[in-house]
Formats: C-alpha cells, sequence, structure tokens
C-alpha cells in the first residue's frame, strides 16, 4: 500500500529524534524510507516533467510537504538552511522531553509540575529537601512507550538504580522513597522477569538503602493479561497484586501507621472483648487488643480498583484532544502511601509522575510537592485535576494550538 502523507509525521519525528534532533534532509529521507520498508520503486519513482522539464522525487516531495505542516504545527523548525531541527514540543510527540529541558507547565499553592526528564530534573533538587519520593516507574518493556530506546530488564534495572542514587542525596534524613513496581513476564516465555530480584541484590550490595516494608497493592478490577498465559493458554492466574518497595538509608525513617488506621470491622469491645478468645484461640489479656484506638492497624495489603481518572478530567482530555494516560494508578493509594510516610507541609516528589495522581494526593492532604514527567501531552491533560492552578500560558498556547 502507498504510504499517504499523513503517515510520514510520527516516522519524520522520529528519524529527527534519532539523529540527535537535528538532520539534513537527505539523511531524514533514508532513514524514513528504511522506517517504513519502501521498496526501491517506491523511494526512486519520479512525477512528470514539470513546465521546465524537471522531475521530482515522489516520496521526498511528500516528506517536504510534511515537513512545512509540522513546522507550522511548531514541531520542527529550520535554524539553518538545509537543517531540520525537532523542537520541544515535536520531542513530545514521542513521549520524550529533550536532555536538558526543565520547564513548569503549572503550578499550585502547594505544588510544581514539571516537563522533562527525571535525569534532568534531579540536578534541579535541594539537597536534604525530599520527605518522600513516591513513583510508579514504567515496567521493562513498557519503558519504550515511554522513553527513547527499548529498556530490558537489566536496563531497567540499571536506570532504577540511577533514579535511587541520584535523589539519594536529595532526601531528609528521615526520607524514604516509595516505587510502586511490578513483576513481568519474560519476553515470549510463561516465567517471570527477575528486575525486582535484581533491584534489591543491588540495592543491598551497592548502597545503604534498606527495605523498610513492602506494601501490596491489591488491583480488584486487573484484567487478564498477559493475555496468551493467563487468557488464551489459561496456565497463569491475573497478576493482580503490585508491590510498592518502601526504601530509605535511615532504618527508622519517618512513618506512622496511625495515619493510616482502618475502620473497625466491628467495635473493638466486640470482636476481642476482655478476657475472651482470639481468632487462634488463645484467650486475650485484659488490656491491649481491648482497647480502642481509633481503628485498626492496616495490613500491608492494599484493595483498590484501577482507574481512568476523575470523570472532568477525561471529559477535558477529550476536549483539548488529549490522550488518556494508560496507567493510571488508584488516588486512593496514593494518599495511603503518603500518609503513612509524610506529615502536613512535607515535600513529596514524583519523577515519574503520569496523570499526576501523586501530586493530587499531596493537594488533598496538605503535602508540598514537585512532580516531573518526560510527556508534555499527560501533564498538559492532568492540570485539569487542579481547578487552582496558574498555568504556563505560552507552552500551552503553542502546544494546544489555542
Ligand atoms: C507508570 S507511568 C506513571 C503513572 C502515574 N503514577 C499515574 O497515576 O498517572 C510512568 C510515567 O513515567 C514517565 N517517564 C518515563 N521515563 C521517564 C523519565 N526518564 N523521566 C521522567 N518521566 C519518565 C512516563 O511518561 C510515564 O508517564
Amino acid at each position: 500500500m502507498p504510504v499517504t502523507r499523513k503517515q510520514l509525521l510520527l516516522p519524520l519525528i522520529s528519524a529527527l529524534a534519532k539523529a540527535g534532533g537535528e538532520g539534513r534532509p537527505s539523511i531524514v529521507y533514508d532513514d524514513i524510507a528504511r522506517e517504513l520498508g519502501l521498496t526501491d520503486a517506491e523511494r526512486n519513482q519520479k512525477t512528470k516533467a514539470d513546465r521546465t522539464g524537471k522531475q521530482h522525487n515522489v516520496f521526498e516531495r511528500n516528506v517536504r510537504w510534511m515537513r512545512q505542516t509540522a513546522t507550522r504545527k511548531g514541531l520542527i523548525s529550520s535554524p539553518e538552511r538545509g537543517l531540520w531541527t525537532l523542537t520541544d514540543i515535536g520531542h513530545d510527540r514521542l513521549n520524550n522531553a529533550s536532555e536538558g529541558l526543565l520547564v513548569t507547565i503549572f503550578e499550585t499553592p502547594h505544588g510544581h509540575a514539571l516537563w522533562g526528564k527525571l535525569e534532568t530534573a534531579v540536578g534541579h533538587f535541594e539537597d536534604r529537601a525530599i520527605d518522600l519520593l513516591f513513583t510508579s516507574p514504567p515496567y521493562p518493556g513498557a519503558m519504550k512507550k515511554y522513553v527513547n530506546g527499548d529498556l530490558d530488564e537489566e536496563n531497567w534495572v540499571a536506570f532504577m538504580m540511577d533514579m535511587i542514587n541520584g535523589f539519594a542525596p536529595k532526601m531528609t534524613e528521615t526520607g524514604s522513597m516509595m516505587l510502586n513496581v511490578a513483576e513481568t513476564y519474560a519476553p515470549g516465555l510463561p516465567v517471570k522477569q527477575e528486575h525486582l530480584t535484581k533491584l534489591r541484590m543491588r540495592l543491598v550490595t551497592e548502597t545503604r538503602f534498606r527495605v523498610l516494608d513492602t506494601l501490596y497493592w491489591h488491583n480488584t478490577s486487573r484484567l487478564a493479561s498477559p493475555f496468551r498465559w493467563v487468557a488464551q493458554q489459561r496456565i497463569r492466574l491475573k497478576p493482580s497484586v503490585e508491590p510498592v518497595l518502601w526504601i530509605s538509608e535511615n532504618p527508622f525513617a519517618k512513618a506512622n501507621n496511625r495515619n493510616v488506621l482502618q475502620d473497625y470491622k466491628k467495635p473493638p469491645t466486640e470482636t476481642y472483648h476482655k478476657g475472651g478468645l482470639r481468632p487462634g484461640g488463645h484467650r486475650m489479656s485484659a488490656t491491649g487488643f481491648s482497647r480502642d484506638n481509633g481503628g485498626s492497624i492496616a495490613p500491608v495489603l492494599f484493595s483498590a480498583g484501577g482507574s481512568a481518572g476523575p470523570k472532568a478530567y477525561r471529559k477535558a482530555l477529550k476536549a483539548e484532544g488529549l490522550p488518556q494516560h494508560p496507567a493510571i494508578m488508584p488516588e486512593a493509594l496514593a494518599r495511603h502511601c503518603v500518609k503513612l510516610a509524610t506529615d502536613p507541609g512535607d515535600f513529596v516528589v514524583d519523577p515519574m509522575a503520569g496523570s499526576l495522581t501523586t501530586a493530587a494526593a499531596c493537594e488533598a492532604l496538605d503535602r508540598d510537592w514537585a512532580c516531573i514527567d518526560s510527556s508534555l501531552s499527560y501533564l498538559a491533560g492532568a492540570r485539569h485535576k487542579f481547578p487552582d492552578r496558574e498555568e504556563n500560558e505560552d507552552l500551552l498556547d503553542v502546544f494546544l494550538n489555542r
């Protein structure tokens, strides 16, 4: 099937990104043709002779047409003749901020939403400033959706170690990190990858970080995946639990399970009455469990359904033609973790913040926050969760074409 002009936008942007953000047309043509698997005939097809008798290469003319369209949309600029350069917004079409870029997209009384890569952003934080780093990184394999290059198991571990080591000096004495990670299957096989094992081994052998606790998010609405092993061949179960690794260099990092007490199922006096029997058959002491402590101590398991985000947010995305984030965590989980490890007024950072669930939780809980994502599309969409915001109008005007 012949390639239509419109289909050339992404290959054009990705060819420029691969060439380091800028390239000469001749190199870009060849890269796109390779990427699209054009035959020699398709690559070299000529137009009929024009009035001056000149024939033009059809494919190259189509790429130039798309370059002009992309320039009008603010995705490409031409600082010098014969050189095509990707703008920051152009980079974002690949969900990928350029190196060195860090821009505030909006701010609220409590926090800042920053567009950039965490690798760039980390240098902008003061030492000993962050009370909690709470984040949900992409899993291995999914990384290629978000960043250049395919992060396999080994590269994922290296990426996470760099992130943890980079932010380590930015954490307060009592600060901690909570990482909502996920188990995944090895490509093409019904066996688990060991990236989490390897990460924990490297933490223990190379750093002073230790696991304080592991929380488990039970995703009550998790679909059957990977489809092949779970739904089709029926040889594995739904991977409905995701660990949240809670790590710190300080074994006595700030933590208070009284902040996340759960409702008693029954009044405590009814459940374990004075001198009564516990479920295991042991006799209760006259004190201790019979006291009303305002709620029961939360277990490590936290149940909440997956989420597509609040309705108003989804409606606003549609209106602006922005993408729905593919991996939104429940805000209840973010609130639970933030309350467990911080106090009001503390400073929370999410360096891979997606649709800004962490920020929304912090805003509601009176914590200060800074959230970073390499995708402007996600941040621009997520701004609708924050009615009390002041936005970077200049940049959003260009990005949203308004
Ligand atoms: C699993 S999602 C986070 C979802 C988020 N917890 C939510 O509830 O919406 C991971 C995010 O990390 C971002 N990301 C990936 N690599 C990044 C990097 N190097 N720097 C900053 N953000 C990155 C992706 O754009 C993606 O939005």
